[in-house]
């Protein structure tokens, strides 16, 4: 358009500057309004646009990093560009600063002393100069416009600087937005996948508690098919009122408060009537100005979890009623020999009521210093030897400080990985069973004793009648204790050895006094008669229980080793060794000690019968023991 009294030149310069300004902001809008996912396409555009506005070979923006050193194409309408390397060495760039760095254009013309610069930044193989114009961000250039031409001059006057300048701006506003959506999308694919394959029940709600987005986990949870399907319902929609109640409270004040609210246990019932537990994780949500926008929440299923302590909870519950009911004491120590558990009837005796009192401490805290050292050498050695200590009864203090006597059981315990971690003890008061068997022994002491007594008496009552062998039975049973001795026979074997020589010929008292007592010879069936006395004597004897056979060996005192001996005529082993020791005994006093009737026909001659009847009347080893006795120890009768 011709404007009147204007030259002709200013007039297209006009008319050029108000293309380009119209293009400008056609492009400043465009990029304004234009979607970010869009942007890509724009900038391709507003280059293919502007290169054919001014005749450019090619126009290219590129990031300029002074700090690192390199420099990068973030746009271009060369079709090179995307061939090229992206990145410029170092000289490149330094060179590309000196020009940009006060801020202004530069011109780059070959064969300029920088023609190096030139055959770096050339993207058109067909170019023969170009111009760089920065972009300022404060006072350092953040990216530069190349703009390459087909001829050898550029006038750096010309309107066009402030043209590429604008287009520079505009371009790398765009590149930016650009950068911006990328960033975006790649943070929003990284949120989208780890909320894919999170287990836990991800989700994100707005300020009213309405659910945004949500994860496939918490569909999966609630039966929903797609997240549009949850888009805009709340917890009233998934849970039964009770718990979507609970659940708005803690939303209404993380929203209000801006506090986060920390695995929180929760229970949940679903619609269904299920009942379900969860570890809830929730924080405010905030935009980019601080205000609360909402929240993101994190849920947990740990129904299973809170299943298994509670069956833990209730064997624990049952383990600790058996043990607390059980009058044993039952105790837990670690290898240092320190309480980890005890039993009620345990704290008793250690004079305590409560648990926390005992744990950690060791015997030492209870006991006198001499016991708890002792138990606790006793425990070390099974912890070592990994051996139980079984029924070792121990004196320990009481409470009251009164002394009890406790059957212990000690066991080593084992952890999972079967290596000894502590001993397991199991203690019973026996104190009351002690003094009880102490007393039944007394007594039955006192019982033998009576009964002895009583054989005593009896035996003497025999001697009375029969005043020919007064004293008989009491140096018999001397001899018979003394040669038991001489064959080392047990304590208890020859204590009832001596008791049984004693009262041998106790069945006498069965038999006419007058008969025992007449001196000279007697009948056939008086013999017979006094001959009895053994089947007699054990007929009284039987009866009474001795806790030892005393009427057998009575009984068979009258045996031969040859079988010619009464009552029975036994030979040799069935004759209990008791009775072959008191007929060696019988014979060896009788024969030694002066009778009524008669003189003592010697110990000599008495020794010499034992012998020479050693192996056929008499038992061989009673001989030889009885022998020594009078021989090498120079027994007497006392
Ligand atoms: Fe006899």
């Amino acid at each position: 358009m011709k404007m009147p009294g204007r030259p002709e030149k200013k007039n297209i310069t006009n008319i050029f500057n108000r293309r380009f300004i119209n293009f400008l902001l056609r492009s400043s809008v465009a990029i304004l309004e234009s979607d970010a996912s869009r942007t890509e396409k724009i900038i391709k555009k507003l280059l293919l646009q502007a290169g054919a506005l001014c005749k450019t070979g090619s126009l290219s923006l590129f990031s300029l990093q002074e700090g690192s050193g390199k420099i990068s194409i973030l746009a271009s309408s060369s079709a090179r560009a995307g061939r090229i390397k992206q990145e410029y060495s170092t000289s490149s760039v330094s060179a590309a600063c000196r020009y940009l760095r006060n801020g202004l254009p530069a011109l780059f013309f070959p064969p300029l002393k920088n023609n190096q610069v030139l055959h770096y930044f050339r993207l058109n193989p067909h170019a023969v100069s170009s111009l760089g114009v920065p972009v300022m961000q404060g006072k350092k250039p953040a990216a530069f416009l190349l703009a390459e031409f087909y001829i050898k001059s550029w006038d750096t006057q010309a309107p066009g600087i402030s043209f590429y300048s604008s287009l520079a701006k505009i371009l790398f506003a765009a590149c930016k937005k650009k950068k911006e959506h990328q960033n975006l999308e790649r943070e929003r694919f990284l949120v989208d996948t780890i909320m894919k394959h999170q287990l836990d029940r991800v989700y994100i709600k707005d300020s009213r508690a309405r659910f945004i987005k949500v994860n496939k986990a918490l569909l999966d949870y609630h039966h929903l098919k797609s997240p549009e399907e949850s888009t805009g319902k709340t917890d009233y929609d998934l849970f039964t009122r009770e718990h979507a109640d609970q659940a708005w409270q803690e939303d209404k004040k993380i929203i209000k408060t801006g506090k986060p609210c920390i695995n929180l246990v929760e229970k949940e019932t679903l619609p269904g009537g299920e009942t379900r537990w969860s570890s809830t994780t929730k924080v405010p949500l905030r935009s980019k100005s601080g205000k609360i926008i909402g929240l993101f929440g994190m849920s947990r299923d740990i129904t299973e979890l809170v299943h298994t302590r509670e069956i833990i909870e209730t064997e624990r519950n049952l383990l600790r009623t058996m043990i607390d009911n059980i009058p044993d004491c039952i105790y837990v120590k670690d290898r240092e020999s320190r309480y980890l558990l005890n039993n009620r009837a345990h704290l008793e005796l250690l004079g305590c009521s409560r648990q926390k009192e005992v744990c950690g401490k060791n015997d030492f805290a209870f006991f006198p210093h001499a016991y708890a050292g002792e138990f606790f050498s006793g425990e070390q050695k099974i912890l070592k030897s990994g051996r139980p200590s079984l029924n070792h009864v121990s004196l320990v203090l009481n409470k009251e400080k009164k002394q009890i006597y406790m059957l212990t059981s000690k066991i080593p315990l084992y952890d999972k990985d079967k290596k000894i971690s502590g001993i397991i003890g199991i203690s019973r008061n026996i104190t009351d069973q002690i003094n009880t068997e102490n007393e039944l022994k007394k007594s039955y002491e006192k019982l033998k004793k009576n009964i002895n007594s009583i054989i005593y008496t009896m035996a003497h009552i025999v001697e009375v009648r029969d005043p020919y062998t007064a004293g008989h039975q009491q140096r018999v049973a001397e001899l018979s204790m003394a040669i038991a001795k001489k064959m080392n026979l047990e304590q208890e074997k020859i204590y009832y050895i001596q008791l049984a020589a004693a009262v041998h010929d106790i069945g006498k008292i069965h038999i006419p006094a007058e008969i025992l007592s007449r001196p000279g010879d007697i009948s056939d069936i008086e013999y017979s008669l006094i001959k009895s006395h053994t089947e007699l004597g054990y007929e009284i004897l039987a009866n009474i229980d001795f806790g030892y056979p005393i009427a057998r060996i009575v009984l068979q005192h009258h045996e031969k080793m040859n079988g010619s001996g009464y009552p029975h005529g036994l030979k040799g082993e069935s004759i209990m060794t008791e009775a072959r020791i008191i007929a060696v005994a019988d014979v060896v006093e009788a024969m030694a000690n002066h009778r009524p009737y008669r003189p003592s026909l010697g110990l000599k001659l008495a020794l010499r019968e034992i012998k020479d009847n050693s192996g056929t009347l008499f038992d061989p080893a009673v001989v030889n023991a009885c022998l020594m006795l009078f021989r090498k120890d120079h027994f007497n009768f006392s």
